[in-house]
């Protein structure tokens, strides 16, 4: 039998198109569609009949409004960003069916519920902020060449859409010191949006996602920050993994690492291809006390780094373009 969808649209193309509009409400199609009513299964005659009567009244207010089209000559402005068919009544929502989530947001949300088990409390990160959080409060010292590093966009008013989620960081401190005092510990991640000035290519994009988490107690170790991340990543991927760490440079960590993992044989890898998974570190001296927390009585740990690499080397994703593309091809595949 015909689809009703399908239907609908070509008759309120019609119907737009033609001088006599009321002619098609007795086309032959919407005839058969009553017609084949005896011959349906009696629990299928329902709901055929209500789609049957709401193409109906789609048909009629859109010959009416056809009518009168042609009447003044005028066309009545259509909110096209509705999400309901304002051409219908009464008004219909759009089938939901059509979309799914996209897969950075599901990722995301794999992400945040490890972190989430692990005690973490979870932060969306903010999307404009100012050069105190972004650099200031991090131990960046003013026109230090370390903050070109982080090619900043800048509004006219010199605020910044952060480069990196560690902008949360003095924000996330401040806020729970008290818990701190009180005994407890502080462990947060942020996550979200950040931007950079980048010439895009399969491996950079001027827009991406960061995951930061902060950890601060009496007697937060390295041996802790590693253990939390190995964890992190063997849950993620869902197996054993090996990391390594070596030696970086971040104004707001010391001693600041890097933090790899070797890339899994069940995902195309070979032993000893070692892939960098984010920075990381002991919270600086610096940033702790810019939050107005002793560093001779407190510690603590950090780490950075992007969900999108995360998430390609999960499914062999060769070019983090694909995810801002809007490419149906590429996201029916987490559908
Ligand atoms: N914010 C750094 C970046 O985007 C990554 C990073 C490094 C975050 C070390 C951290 C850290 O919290 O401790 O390049």
């Amino acid at each position: 039998m015909m689809n009703i969808d399908e239907l609908r649209s070509e008759l309120l193309e019609r119907i737009a198109t033609t001088d006599q509009p009321r002619d098609i409400l007795k086309a032959d199609e919407i005839k058969q569609l009553y017609s084949v009513i005896p011959t349906l299964d009696p629990s299928e005659r329902g709901s055929h009949g209500k789609a049957v009567n709401e193409l109906k009244l789609a048909l009629e207010a859109a010959v009416a409004l056809r009518e009168e089209e042609m009447e003044d000559g005028t066309v009545e402005s259509l909110d096209v960003t509705a999400p309901w068919d304002i051409n219908a009544l009464p008004p219909q929502l759009l089938p939901t069916e059509q979309g799914t989530q996209h897969p950075l947001t599901t990722e995301l949300e794999n992400v945040i519920d490890i972190f989430t088990r692990m005690g973490f409390e979870a932060i969306e990160s903010r999307q404009i902020d100012d050069d105190h959080h972004m650099f200031g409060t991090l131990n960046f010292p003013e026109n230090h060449p370390a903050r070109d590093g982080y090619d900043t966009f800048r509004t006219e008013e010199g605020f910044i859409p952060p480069a990196h989620t560690s902008t949360m960081q003095n924000r996330i401190l401040i806020d729970r010191r008290a818990k701190l005092e009180a005994g407890g510990q502080i462990a947060a991640v942020s996550y979200g949006r950040v931007f950079r000035n980048e010439d895009v290519d399969a491996t950079h994009e001027h827009t991406f996602y960061q995951c930061e988490g902060v950890f601060v107690s009496k007697d937060a170790t390295l041996g802790d920050l590693l253990g939390t991340l190995r964890n992190f990543f063997e849950v993620y991927y869902g197996q054993k993994l090996k990391i390594k760490t070596q030696p970086a440079y971040f104004p707001f960590v010391e001693p600041g690492l890097e933090f790899a993992i070797e890339k899994p044989a069940a995902l195309g890898g070979k032993p000893g291809e070692w892939l960098e998974m984010l920075g990381c570190g002991m919270i600086h001296p610096n940033v702790l006390t810019a939050a107005g927390i002793d560093p001779a009585t407190y510690r603590g740990f950090a780490w950075g780094g992007g969900v999108e690499r995360l998430v390609m080397l999960k499914y062999g994703i060769e070019d983090l373009r694909h995810f801002e593309s809007a490419k149906l091809q590429f996201l029916r595949k987490f559908a």
